[in-house]
């Protein structure tokens, strides 16, 4: 009997590593708004805010609430401690991640131009923000997702699988996610990636003109 196509379960995992690729096109679209910054326009504020708005709401309350709330609790519970090694490493870098995004909402929530102290504050917590999530994202792509699919018994995959897909349905909602992803068309249109650079931080540089 065929299974109805709402009831197939999409792969957890394989939702968290599509997040990644969106999250890493707007952390070049970041890059080439802090090459520009120096050159002030009279948008660059609300720019700013919607940067965070995005790595606030999708990169973290949709991405790293996945993670944090399912996956790290998943694999907690088949051994891997929370305090300590890749879970540990991971929630740290999450909360360092945090603490830069709240410094960028701030200024985005003020009002009138960009002073060029604020300039300089966007472009120290954007430049820090940028490799760190870039090498958070490759740690886990190659390391500790591969762990979970090795340490999770395929049962509680499945399990993980179905609570994602609420979270997304019922933390986020569906409308919300659409509209974050409409954010991040925006930011990528209005602020292209380099390619070249690109190709070097998602370690493709081979797949170039492929
Ligand atoms: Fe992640």
């Amino acid at each position: 009997m065929l299974i109805p196509i709402d009831k197939i379960m999409k792969d957890a995992i394989e939702t968290l590593m599509n997040e990644h690729r969106l999250i890493e096109q707007v952390l070049g679209a970041l890059d080439t708004f802090v090459e520009q910054l120096f050159t002030p326009v009279p948008e660059d504020r609300r720019q700013v805010g919607q940067f965070a708005w995005f790595f606030r709401h999708f990169a973290d309350h949709c991405h790293h609430g996945k993670e944090e709330k399912e996956l790290f609790v998943q694999m907690n519970r088949c051994g891997f401690p929370m305090e300590y090694g890749p879970l540990g490493v991971m929630l740290a870098e999450h909360g360092e991640g945090r603490e830069h995004v709240g410094a960028l909402a701030e200024i985005g929530r003020g009002t009138g131009p960009l002073s060029l102290p604020e300039r300089e504050a966007v472009a120290e917590h954007a430049r820090a923000l940028i490799p760190l999530l870039r090498a958070h994202i490759q740690k886990e792509d190659n390391i500790l997702y591969p762990m979970a699919r090795q340490g999770i018994p395929p049962a509680e995959i499945a399990r993980l699988n179905e609570s994602c897909e609420v979270f997304d349905r019922e933390v986020m909602g569906a409308g919300e996610i659409q509209r974050l992803k409409a954010l991040a068309s925006e930011l990528l249109v209005n602020f292209p990636p380099d390619a070249e650079k690109m190709a070097v931080v998602t370690g493709c540089a081979g797949c170039r003109g492929h």
